[in-house]
């Protein structure tokens, strides 16, 4: 699909980071110059209005002002916000579940692990606007009734983490978090916790698991986190860039936003565009925005070099060939519909250099060292595949092996206790059904179809086969 703007508009200006000037309608990263993250910048922006919108006090012609919990909750449901963490679920309909009569206590919880190999857009919107973190979950909490909130943030990020605590002191300070806010009955307490790094962490009860101080395992659901969450208390778990989200809505109504994306898919979504483009990096666009639109600009693939494959929504997600990609429009349901998924919104782009097998050893070897190891076909399973890949890419695969890696991927689907299994098994198949071509080159001729990938003539190490020496290193 060829791209309907003109570009031009969009070319960067300064230093090329998140907050350069290649966003299409941003709001999450609109008017960011990378310095401007404090309160008071947040403010002229207009920042924390929908707060004030929501806990306005008095009456205007005999009705209350302000916003009830209920018609803040109709309101993010009409918007069609969904879930930018991954499986992309409703979030006004997540906000609907919470148990808001439960006498004891309930918590909020926003998920910024975000450990998805080629994501990097979290760690952007809490570094250069963090405010807008934590007036959406302000609004969230007072939608659901909770009072007590928690940001869980990757630990590998420390300056991530170090700037949302400096936030929080700003938001406290102006009396944005505490007892009664802006003069209401409403009082809402968040605080930071750090991760250390483990990617299963960001799975939203492992993460419970990992906030209550214990090894961040993911538990059987159901129960589900409504019910039975944080500390076995009703919980909510969003996304940072969902709650980034909240505000605008809120500030400008659920039409407009929705009228910016696409019907069930409403508003922008930063697509951190990684791998084989000329400027990688974080852009918020409109939800159905052509992908050809999305890679140009990110800069297009390098010259001379072709576009091959795209992982369209972070490593979990199945692979497109770029036929599919080329006619695709970056939103939920049309990426589901060309058999991948949106995930957490990672655009690993891939030109003709790439070899799949490599790829895919590459891949499997991380599913395999991030398995927590609770469930049989995952802990085993993860590891089979990696083995298998590994035997391909050394030149000692058999032919049968590639039916067997999918046959493996089968077992693992569908058979664990979250969703890592899946992750682990949709990229195998997807890499198998697209280009399998390459298995059977490398098995046939035990050396890679694409050429690029081939060692150096003169550099294989003795029994290194033809791809890999690194990955093996890594194993
Ligand atoms: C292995 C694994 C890792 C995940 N990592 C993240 C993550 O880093 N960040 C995130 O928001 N969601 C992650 N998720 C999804 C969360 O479990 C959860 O669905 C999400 O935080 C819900 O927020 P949302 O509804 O706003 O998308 C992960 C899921 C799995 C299975
Ligand atoms: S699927 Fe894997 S990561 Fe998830 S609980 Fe089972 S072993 Fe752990």
């Amino acid at each position: 699909m060829k791209p309907t703007l003109d570009l031009s508009a969009f070319q960067a200006t300064g230093t090329e980071t998140c907050f350069h000037d290649r966003h299409i309608s941003a709001q999450i990263y609109a008017g960011l110059d990378g310095t401007n993250w404090r309160l008071r910048d947040y403010e002229t922006r207009g920042g924390y209005q929908a707060l004030r919108k929501i806990l306005e006090l008095g009456e205007v012609d005999g009705k209350p002002r302000g916003m009830t919990s209920d018609q803040v909750i109709a309101e993010v449901k009409a918007s069609g916000l969904r879930g930018r963490g991954g499986a992309g679920f409703p979030t006004g309909l997540k906000w609907s579940f919470m148990p808001r009569q439960f006498p004891g206590a309930k918590y909020l919880v926003c998920n910024s692990d975000e450990g998805e190999p080629g994501t990097c857009k979290d760690r952007d919107i809490l570094m250069f606007n963090p405010h807008i973190v934590i007036e959406g979950m302000a609004i969230a909490a007072y939608a659901m009734g909770v009072k007590v909130a928690y940001n869980y943030i990757h630990g590998e990020i420390f300056e991530v983490y170090e700037r949302f605590e400096a936030a929080l002191e700003e938001a406290r300070a102006a009396g944005y978090l505490g007892d009664n806010l802006l003069g209401s009955t409403f009082s809402f307490q968040l605080h930071a916790v750090h991760g250390f790094g483990a990617y299963i962490c960001g799975e939203e009860t492992a993460l419970l698991e990992s906030i209550e101080g214990k090894k961040g395992q993911p538990r059987f659901k159901p129960p589900f986190p409504a019910s039975y969450g944080l500390y076995g208390k009703p919980t909510t778990i969003n996304n940072t860039e969902t709650f980034a989200a909240v505000p605008w809505i809120i500030r400008n109504g659920s039409a407009p936003y929705l009228a910016i994306g696409k019907p069930n898919n409403g508003g922008t979504k930063i697509f951190s565009v990684v791998g084989d483009v000329q400027r990688p990096g974080n852009y918020e666009v409109p939800l159905g925005t052509p992908f050809a639109t999305l890679l140009e600009l990110a800069g297009g693939v390098r010259p001379g070099r072709t576009l091959k494959a795209v992982i369209p929504g972070g490593s979990s997600a199945p692979v497109l060939p770029a036929a599919i990609m080329n006619e695709l429009t970056m939103d939920y349901d049309a990426i589901a519909k060309a058999g991948s998924m949106l995930g957490s919104g990672a655009v690993i782009v891939m030109d003709d250099t790439r070899c799949m097998v490599k790829s895919l050893l590459r891949l499997s070897y991380f599913y395999m060292h991030e398995s927590c190891g609770q469930c049989t076909p995952c802990r085993e399973g993860t590891g089979w595949l990696f083995r298998m890949v590994d035997r391909i890419a050394k030149g000692e695969g058999r032919i049968g092996d590639i039916d067997l890696l999918n046959s493996v991927a089968d077992n693992i689907q569908g058979r664990t206790i979250c969703a890592l299994g899946d992750a682990a098994a949709m990229p195998v198949r997807a890499m198998i059904k697209h280009f399998r071509d390459e298995f059977v080159y490398l098995i046939e001729h035990k050396t890679a179809k694409v050429a690029a990938a081939r060692p150096h003539p003169g550099l294989p190490p003795a029994g290194e086969g033809a791809v890999g020496a690194a990955e093996r290193q890594v194993a």
